[in-house]
């Protein structure tokens, strides 16, 4: 398995492997992998030629200097893991290598919001998503044409990551299933932060999409029934709810969508245990 430092490699072993012929899978990561990336690079290797994956803890993406700092780094053990798993080349980088001639988060020009950054995550993360965006333009650049790999997980991220791709060219996103935890609770980085109490607390997360997927599927179409449920699902001491809430995927929109629905994610955002953890689940 190939190593990069710095991006402009990677971007160069791309396209000597596009030169031979060969179909390039991409897996954007900021490490502490666990499984659900592991599936992510296991549906690449089966659809590509090659694959390669990419380490950033991208600091834009962290309005919470607490949150930053606290971000599990396992560069090792990743780069143990993604050979385990067939991948062909890891890549890293530096602020300074993805941003030439900036050296300070507050130097990089503001990128122009798509449509994806309304509502919940910008909400309750203001400048998260844009930070996003950022990053996935470059690694976009980076990597090239490529089938590029995203968990569900981060439902709102794989929304704005399709429209990057739309505007970039070459990029193909595939959206791969959310992998879970035997107790249902979605497999996150963050989950290695949560003492024992705190990760089965936080099975009520998935625990309350999958009652309001029940009530769906018993005919409730009314939106602000369904997250008044889901609130309630996780109205119990020790969980911190940012936002219990039901979009339509098809036609997203900052605020809670009027009239009953014919398509609907059911989407949480909560605190556990100090550890911010987000899920959701298609209804119907
Ligand atoms: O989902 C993630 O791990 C990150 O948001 C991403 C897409 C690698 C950008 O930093």
């Amino acid at each position: 398995m190939k190593f990069f430092d710095h991006p402009g490699h990677a971007s160069r072993w791309c396209d000597a492997m596009r030169s031979k012929g060969r179909s390039v899978g991409y897996v954007p990561t900021m490490g502490a992998l666990h499984d659900g990336h592991l599936s992510l690079v296991a549906r690449s290797v089966a659809e590509n030629d090659i694959t390669c994956v990419s380490i950033f803890v991208n600091p834009l993406q962290f309005n919470n200097a607490t949150d930053l700092a606290n971000y599990p780094r396992t560069m090792e053990e990743d780069c143990a893991m993604l050979e385990g798993a067939g991948c062909d080349m890891v890549y890293t980088g530096s602020l300074e290598t993805f941003f030439p001639g900036t050296t300070d988060v507050a130097d990089i020009p503001p990128v122009v919001p798509l449509p994806a950054i309304a509502g919940l995550e910008a909400d309750f993360r203001p400048g998260h998503l844009e930070g996003v965006q950022a990053i996935v333009e470059r690694l976009f650049d980076t990597v090239g044409e490529c089938r590029a790999y995203f968990g569900e997980k981060d439902f709102q991220q794989t929304l704005l990551v399709r429209q990057i791709a739309a505007l970039h060219g070459g990029v193909e996103v595939v959206v791969c299933p959310t992998v879970r935890e035997p107790s249902g609770l979605a497999m996150s980085s963050r989950n290695r932060r949560l003492d024992d109490a705190s990760r089965n607390l936080a099975g009520a997360l998935s625990q309350a999409l999958r009652h309001a997927a029940a009530l769906w599927d018993a005919g409730e179409r009314d939106s602000e029934r369904l997250e008044r449920a889901m609130a309630e699902q996780l109205a119990r001491p020790g969980i911190t709810v940012e936002y219990a809430a039901v979009r339509d995927p098809e036609n997203w929109t900052a605020g809670t969508p009027a009239g009953p629905l014919r398509h609907a994610r059911a989407l949480v955002a909560a605190t556990v245990g100090g550890v911010r953890l987000i899920d959701n689940l298609a209804l119907g």
